[in-house]
């Protein structure tokens, strides 16, 4: 190569290293998380002399910012398929109008909501409603990590309603009645009488209560392969498997059953049915439960209460 022929080539690999820099500092401040100082959280003040097409603009940079809703959510095109498209795609309408087609589904028509309140119940409660086919691994958006202001939660309704449809939510808009609804976290008590109930239990009632509140998940063979426990995770309990089974004291199975999962450090998709089923009806399921591990350890005292 001449010295003029390498003097080229050098500009043109300068030129495309310059190019490639400069890329780089545009998708850096393009993406507001990647910036050196965070954004300042936006409180109702903020929203004050706002249009409500100026409030989904902001709600627009903390679905692609402090939100991390891009992680998981598309709209339209898009790279995040493991969580529900919020565009027009796979036999889904925008979210802006199917926020008010959702209200017919589930238990949503009963519980006095608005196309606003189902979004906002999305973000704050996001087990309240959960998408079919898709697991429950929504984040609750208020709580951190990601810790959103009320007011933030706002701006990103208004954006989701952008989508599709007419921005209801003004700077005025408050979801009080959204907020009052987040479920209070369980206290677990302590059993005193156990081991009466234990004594007195029926398992042939256990067996029908089974039946009816526990199967979906658990399974008719007790091993977690119910048809609403398989594509759980974690896998609901299998009550087959007895080495596991010895290690969960029927105390700790009573607790968990009253009180919830997540009352009791576990995924909180293991309900607490402590409104649902007396003491002696938990009881009585904890037996039938036991039965599961019984053709491998009949006799054995930690199986059988
Ligand atoms: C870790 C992944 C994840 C993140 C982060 C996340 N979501 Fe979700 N979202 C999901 C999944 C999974 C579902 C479906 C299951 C359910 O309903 O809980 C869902 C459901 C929804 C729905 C209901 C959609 C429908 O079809 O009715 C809305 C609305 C929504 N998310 C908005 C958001 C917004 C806005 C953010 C950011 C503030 C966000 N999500 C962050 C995973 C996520
Ligand atoms: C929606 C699905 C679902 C239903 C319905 C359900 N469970 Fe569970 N259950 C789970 C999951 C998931 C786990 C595992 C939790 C974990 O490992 O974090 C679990 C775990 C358990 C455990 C193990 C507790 C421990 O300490 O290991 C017991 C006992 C249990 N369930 C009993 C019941 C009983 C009794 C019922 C009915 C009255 C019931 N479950 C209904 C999903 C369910």
């Amino acid at each position: 190569m001449s010295e003029p022929e390498k003097k080229h080539v050098f500009l043109k690999v300068l030129i495309f290293g310059l190019c490639v820099n400069a890329f780089f500092i545009w998708l850096g401040n393009s993406i507001p998380q990647l910036r050196k100082e965070s954004p300042k959280d936006i409180s109702f003040k903020d929203l004050e002399d706002k249009s409500p097409e100026e409030i989904a603009s902001l709600g627009k940079d903390l679905f692609n910012g402090k939100g991390t809703c891009f992680t998981c959510h598309s709209i339209g095109e898009g790279f995040a398929n493991r969580c529900p498209n919020l565009g027009a795609k796979n036999g889904l309408s925008q979210i802006g109008t199917r926020a008010a087609e959702r209200l017919t589904e589930g238990d949503n028509g009963t519980r006095n909501h608005s196309p606003e309140e189902y979004l906002a119940e999305s973000l704050y409660i996001p087990t309240a409603y959960i998408v079919k086919d898709f697991p429950p691994i929504m984040p609750a958006v208020n709580k951190p990590p990601l810790a959103l202001t009320d007011a933030e939660i706002v701006a990103v309704v208004a954006f989701l309603q952008s989508q599709g449809s007419k921005i209801t939510v003004t700077a005025k808009t408050r979801f009080d009645s959204v907020i009052a609804r987040i479920p209070k976290p369980v206290k677990v008590e302590e059993i005193a009488n156990l081991k009466e109930l234990l004594a007195k239990a029926n398992p042939e009632h256990g067996a029908e209560l089974y039946k009816s509140n526990c199967m979906t998940c658990h399974g008719d063979k007790g091993d977690g392969k119910g048809p609403g426990g398989s594509s759980l995770n974690p896998p609901p309990r299998n009550f087959t498997d007895v080495a596991k089974m010895k290690e969960i004291p029927h105390e700790r199975m009573f607790k968990v059953v009253k009180f919830g999962g997540q009352a009791n450090g576990l995924s909180a998709l293991m309900a607490a049915f402590s409104s649902t089923l007396t003491d002696q009806d938990i009881a009585d399921v904890i037996v039938h439960e036991r039965r599961f591990a019984w053709p491998a350890a009949k006799d054995d005292p930690d199986v059988k209460p």
